[in-house]
């Protein structure tokens, strides 16, 4: 069988063969890793579309190790997803953190985790000290400043911001001839970004995975194209299959952002526990929380997200709540309980049937748009253009 064509003003711009891209998905279910790894971004470069490392949670060394490491793995283009937060542990206050940064967490939030975990029936310990000292230690600031730099010196050939506004970096990044992907869920930041040299706004709608927004991807993407016309938009949130493709390529996007769908691929870094469940979920067994890192996160439901949504308790800004959370997440893992652990995951979760290799899980959605935009419509529509 022939390979399936389908191109957009995207392909030409990243170089790549299909306008599909993997999410540069970092969190990774109850620790610091990363779901979009080196053989992740890889696999999916190698296949054809754009492959995204997800930085979030590494450190500068981490991620230079894994900008080479892809390297080695394909000579295809690829990029590196960062968050860059604007309020990130309560404000740009500078310094390093204390010897203990649960000092920092305020001891009604303390006595309410304790709550939680009594109610949801595990037994409450503290992380080791010296286990809490080997977390990475951001400066108070946030660390995306010197993961930047390392963005910068490695001259990737794309760089998305996950979160915040990649504008103070944008004149170097062009300098090495990066080009610059911004996520947003609302037309005001679309603009922001737009504004503050992004060559290409990544609209994500509500039903993504991770980190998200309330407006849902069919309101959205039409509104971002708007705004920020001529820039092209690439749609991401809820894109699991061809007819997710094909209807974003139809409102006018350039191409797809696709984060849940890869979560069960082979080579996806994330454990076999938190993909079956994904693979078991259905389309209503995702909640939005603040539970796990201050901001409004899509996950696969679980005991300890119901428990703290009822407690009525107020997160904490990114950074700190992540800490404010380590000594329950202990617990949970402890107590064996790792189905209490993030497990971001978007609504197409219902969706997604088995794990398979990216490279088939990309072609899939390639060879099924095609199909519809080149051959036919689903709903055998009939539609002549008038004169
Ligand atoms: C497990 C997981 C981790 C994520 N981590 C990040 C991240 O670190 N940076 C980021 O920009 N987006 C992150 N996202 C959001 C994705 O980039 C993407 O916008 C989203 O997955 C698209 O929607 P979908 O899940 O319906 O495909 C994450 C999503 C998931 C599911």
């Amino acid at each position: 069988m022939t390979r399936p064509v389908l191109r957009t003003k995207l392909c030409d711009m990243l170089g790549i063969e299909y306008p599909v891209l993997l999410a540069g998905m970092g969190p990774v279910a109850g620790g610091m890793g990363g779901v979009a790894t080196a053989e992740l971004a890889a696999a999916v470069s190698n296949a054809g579309g754009l492959g995204v490392l997800g930085g979030a949670g590494w450190g500068a060394e981490r991620l230079r190790d894994e900008i080479r490491k892809v390297r080695s793995l394909t000579n295809k283009p690829f990029g590196v997803d960062l968050l860059l937060p604007s309020n990130y542990m309560g404000g740009a206050a500078a310094g390093e953190l204390p010897a203990d940064p649960r000092e920092l967490i305020p001891a009604a939030m303390k006595d309410g985790l304790r709550k939680i975990a009594h109610d949801v029936g595990i037994e409450y310990l503290e992380m080791p000290r010296e286990q809490v000292a080997a977390l990475p230690r951001p400066p108070r600031g946030g660390m995306s400043d010197a993961q930047m730099e390392v963005v910068i010196e490695e001259k990737v050939p794309v760089f998305a911001s996950g979160l915040g506004n990649p504008a103070p970096w944008v004149e170097r990044l062009h300098a090495n001839g990066t080009v610059v992907l911004s996520l947003v869920g609302n037309v005001k930041n679309a603009r922001r970004v737009a504004d503050g040299g992004a060559d290409v706004v990544v609209a994500q709608g509500h039903e993504a995975g991770g980190h998200t927004g309330r407006i849902g991807t069919l309101a959205l993407v039409p509104q971002v194209i708007d705004a920020v016309s001529p820039k092209p938009v690439i749609a991401a949130g809820g894109i699991g299959d061809g007819r997710g493709l094909a209807a974003v390529l139809a409102m006018g996007a350039v191409g797809a952002w696709v984060g849940t769908a890869f979560l069960v691929a082979k080579e996806a870094n994330q454990p076999l526990l938190q993909q079956q469940r994904i693979i078991q979920a259905t389309e209503e067994d995702t909640r939005v929380t603040k539970l796990y890192s201050g901001k409004t996160m899509r996950n696969i439901t679980n005991p300890l997200i119901e428990a703290w949504d009822a407690s009525g308790l107020a997160a904490l800004p990114m950074g700190l709540q992540t800490l404010a959370i380590q000594d329950i997440m202990y617990s949970a893992r402890q107590a064996g309980r790792d189905d209490l652990l993030m497990n971001a995951a978007g609504q197409v979760s219902g969706m997604l049937r088995e794990v398979r290799p990216a490279a088939e899980i990309l072609h899939g959605i390639v060879a099924e748009a095609s199909e519809i935009v080149g051959r036919r419509l689903p709903g055998e529509v009939t539609a002549v253009p008038g004169a």
